[in-house]
């Protein structure tokens, strides 16, 4: 005779809440205005209905993304308050455990337009782990990130990690649904939606490398993709650029390495300290250049000669095929040198101040010599502008802003590991002939470290993987000193 068979109990989906970022704290204005305060910083919200403002105090503690769904005068004013709080970067989302109420996870987005959204996902679906998903320890926590996500998970209970490692292969929800005691559908499906787990299709076969993502996504390393999202701004909630972070721990090193104790050569009776020529004599004259002369701007027939001289394609050739059976590869030869003569670096202009060319975005086709006008909304130019000017700690926005995107797939598909830091040190190198393209034509530029990856991708319509910011570099007529005489 056969047992019979053990009621399923049905599991009641956990809600997903909203809470504000235990550092904000909500306060009301006498002119009526919500406030979010995190010291001396505040963040104006706008003013809303005393029932929203009842409502959204349970924000502290987490308010259940179903309680505003609704369509109520009230639901619509949470829910415009809850947005904008999201949007300014002040949320994050808890997950309940099903059995009590400690958080299972808890959401921290990492880009602006981060809601929890999850995809939907049957017993027959079968579901894998991206290969570019890592769980790391950060501080006293256990994080779950990806670059391809727009948020990281923040791990409560251990068991979760065991569901994570069960999805090194690929699983059917179904059987994972009876063997796994943790098992979490709404979990599962805010990860799909993360891209932090893939669905497969049946002709996805094992979930391996080429499943995932379209030909550009396969051709990136795991590491390689990780140093991108996490060493530029748009994709990530970490501070960025000057903080010294740990200043207070680890002394600054020298401006110069302390030199070695073995015996020395002097090499100032070799060598002039003067320049001998004109080249030595421009490595000398470079600088960095931050304040531009706004009334006396770079002219086009300026930019023309510039591009030609640094970044114009001088010829175009071919090699034969580099295995049996593969493609003849297309080269091209230009004024600085790269990595594999790929050639992968793309220049895309901000104008902002250029005597004879209106203010856009355009693309510099170096191969015709020539600009393409892209078309990008203004508060999208004045957001890259701005921060370029912020890049700078400048008085104003840079005439010409030079963004260095890559086309990562050119070197990728030859190169394993080092791909992208062949693209940094490609990017170095065309720094340095631009500014000494600038110093001999008598403008200034200057290089800026930090770049916004996702405000590029928005502005141009490129995933953030296939081609994207590496560099940028601010080019303009430099003020010149008004020397009393
Ligand atoms: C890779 C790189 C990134 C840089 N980033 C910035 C930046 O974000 N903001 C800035 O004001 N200067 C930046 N600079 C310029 C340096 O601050 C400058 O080169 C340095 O202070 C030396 O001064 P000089 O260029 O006038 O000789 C950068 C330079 C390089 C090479």
């Amino acid at each position: 005779m056969r047992a019979p068979r053990k009621k399923p109990t049905r599991k009641i989906a956990p809600d997903i809440a909203a809470r504000l970022s235990h550092r904000f704290s909500l306060q009301m204005q006498p002119d009526g205005n919500l406030v979010a305060f995190l010291g001396d910083y505040s963040v104006n919200l706008g003013q809303f209905s005393k029932a929203a403002i009842d409502r959204a105090r349970h924000l502290s503690t987490g308010l259940p993304l179903a309680s505003f769904a609704g369509k109520s005068a009230v639901a619509r004013d949470v829910d415009a308050l809850v947005h904008r709080l999201a949007r300014q970067g002040l949320l994050e989302y808890r997950l309940a455990s099903s059995c009590d109420e400690r958080d299972l996870v808890v959401i921290e987005p990492q880009v602006p337009e981060y809601w929890p959204r999850r995809a939907k996902l049957g017993n027959r679906d079968t579901i894998v782990l991206s290969r570019f998903a890592y769980l790391r320890r950060r501080g006293n926590e256990m994080v779950l990130e990806s670059p391809r996500a727009g948020a990281l998970f923040r791990i409560g209970d251990p068991a979760v990690a065991a569901t994570l490692a069960a999805l090194s292969q690929p699983q059917k929800i179904g059987k994972l649904n009876r063997k796994a005691a943790t098992f979490n559908l709404c979990l599962l499906e805010l990860l799909v939606e993360s891209r932090i787990l893939l669905k497969l299709d049946a002709k996805d076969g094992q979930g391996l490398r080429v499943n995932e993502g379209d030909g550009n996504l396969v051709l990136w390393d795991f590491h390689d993709l990780v140093f991108h999202t996490r060493s530029t701004e748009g994709r990530q909630a970490n501070p960025v650029g000057a903080a010294f972070t740990y200043a207070s721990i680890v002394p600054p090193l020298p401006a110069v390495r302390p030199p070695w104790p073995g015996s020395k050569i002097d090499l100032r009776k070799f060598s002039s300290p003067e320049p001998i020529s004109l080249f030595p004599k421009l490595l000398r004259e470079r600088h960095s250049t931050r304040d531009f002369d706004d009334k006396n701007p770079v002219t086009l027939g300026e930019l023309a000669q510039f591009l030609d001289t640094t970044a114009r394609v001088v010829s175009e050739w071919k090699s034969g095929p580099y295995f049996d059976g593969g493609p003849d590869v297309t080269y091209s030869t230009r004024p600085y040198p790269s990595a594999g003569s790929a050639y992968e670096l793309e220049l895309y202009l901000t104008v902002s101040n250029c005597e004879g060319l209106a203010r856009g975005l355009y693309h510099y086709d170096a191969g015709s010599h020539a600009l393409v006008a892209i078309s990008a909304s203004t508060q999208q130019l004045q957001a890259h502008a701005v921060a370029a000017q912020f890049a700078m700690d400048a008085p104003g926005q840079p005439q010409i802003l030079i963004t260095i995107a890559a086309r990562f797939g050119r070197v990728s598909w030859k190169y394993s590991s080092i791909a992208y830091s062949l693209i940094l040190k490609d990017v170095g190198s065309l720094i340095q002939t631009f500014y000494l393209a600038a110093t001999d034509m008598d403008l200034g530029g200057c290089a800026i470290g930090s770049t916004n990856i996702d405000l590029f991708a928005t502005m141009t319509e490129l995933e953030f993987h296939i081609e994207g910011p590496v560099g940028q570099f601010a080019l303009g007529r430099g003020r010149k000193l008004d020397i009393p005489s």
